[in-house]
């Protein structure tokens, strides 16, 4: 690595490293039970974080390093990894700590890419550190955006490097867990943001209805209302091939419906979402969904967070249930409410923010799914 002359080493820095494979050693040094909430899948946990606070010297004389092998040390906010780091350097060890720890992880993402028989590239963007999941489309060198969850330089610089033309920038649904960052792309890349028609957020945008399909290259995406998760929820039909599934439909489970809701609102949202699922589930089996989030922190190994609609109808047990069963079967499984989601739409609804202000508001574990 060329950051011999620094202690630290940047999200984009280990993010880059981890996609290229480099040979790297990643620790995590925080309590087991943080780890348990989220953690980069290819880091390994030592349990030396209440030592290294009370100031226990040596705590790595046990363990063996490797002298070709950089490590990366982890902690919640990149200061106890800093005490890590020495201690490994006091070792011999070429160590580094990650600034910003897994509060600035949030951060960090990874590509997966197939192409469909339409000759359209799909690239999933797959935020790691948060599990958002936005996708690139590609056919004859147009582009679409779904879901932009990462500054606006990550699907530019894509999009740049392959000589694409953005044309339209698209979201699934006004999102709860994290700031959309649509707005922003549209005018950087000049190109059209559309969203689902709603009178909820305050700024100008074209509006995706019932009936609204976009021509890229050769492909169209088709749009499908899909209300339950929320009211304005929309999925994406790519030339009958894929499916781009919002917080509507995941992989191994459904949306949930009751952000900002009464238990009766949550009811009838339920109701509708069981309608859209109905809608979805009639399509063609072989059909591939993507999904717009996952509850896992996603590895570094290029494989596409996807699965075929009959799959799916297979696995997830509540999409063989009755109305009255799903909706029952949903409202007694709602799992805890995200942090911050009250403030992540009052910005969506608004339409700028700053990043330094989102690394504390979009941090911890995304919880949209039901399963
Ligand atoms: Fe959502």
């Amino acid at each position: 690595m060329s950051l011999k002359n620094t202690q630290t080493i940047k999200v984009d820095e280990l993010r880059t490293l981890l996609e290229n494979k480099t040979p790297i050693r990643v620790l995590d040094i925080r309590p087991q039970e943080e780890r348990e909430e989220w953690k980069i899948v290819e880091s390994e946990f030592v349990d030396v974080y209440h030592q290294l606070k009370s100031g226990t010297k040596n705590l790595f004389s046990d363990h063996k390093f490797s002298p070709d092998i950089p490590v990366v040390t982890v902690c919640g906010a990149g200061k106890t990894s800093m005490i890590a780091m020495k201690q490994l350097r006091e070792k011999g060890v070429e160590a580094y700590s990650l600034e910003g720890g897994m509060r600035e992880w949030t951060k960090a993402w990874n590509t997966a890419q197939t192409k469909d028989n339409n000759g359209t590239t799909i690239i999933q963007i797959r935020r790691t550190g948060k599990g958002c999941l936005s996708y690139i489309l590609e056919n004859n060198g147009e582009v679409i955006i779904i879901d932009p969850s990462l500054t606006s330089e990550v699907y530019s610089t894509i999009a740049t490097k392959n000589n694409w033309d953005i044309k339209y920038i698209i979201d699934t649904h006004i999102h709860a867990d994290h700031f959309s960052r649509g707005r922003q792309l549209a005018d950087k890349e000049n190109a059209m943001l559309f969203l689902p028609n709603q009178n909820i957020v305050n700024y100008a945008f074209n509006a995706i209805n019932q009936n609204t399909t976009f021509e890229f290259g050769k492909a169209t995406l088709k749009a499908i209302h899909t209300p339950g998760h929320t009211h304005e929820s929309y999925c994406y039909l790519l030339d009958n091939q894929a499916l781009f599934s919002g917080d509507t439909l995941f992989t191994s489970g459904v949306g949930r419906p009751d952000l900002k809701a009464t238990t009766e609102v949550a009811r009838k949202k339920s109701s509708l979402l069981y309608q859209s699922l109905q809608k979805l589930l009639a399509l063609d089996n072989t059909l591939a969904i993507y999904p717009g989030h996952i509850s896992n922190p996603v590895a570094f190994d290029d494989q596409l967070i996807s699965g075929t609609l009959g799959d799916i109808k297979n696995k997830v047990q509540i999409l063989q249930l009755s109305e009255k069963e799903f909706i029952d079967n949903l409202l007694q499984n709602i799992p805890e409410t995200p942090p911050n989601y009250e403030e992540i739409v009052k910005l969506n609804i608004k339409g700028t923010a700053k990043e330094a202000d989102l690394i504390e508001l979009e941090a911890g574990a995304n919880r949209c799914a039901i399963s």
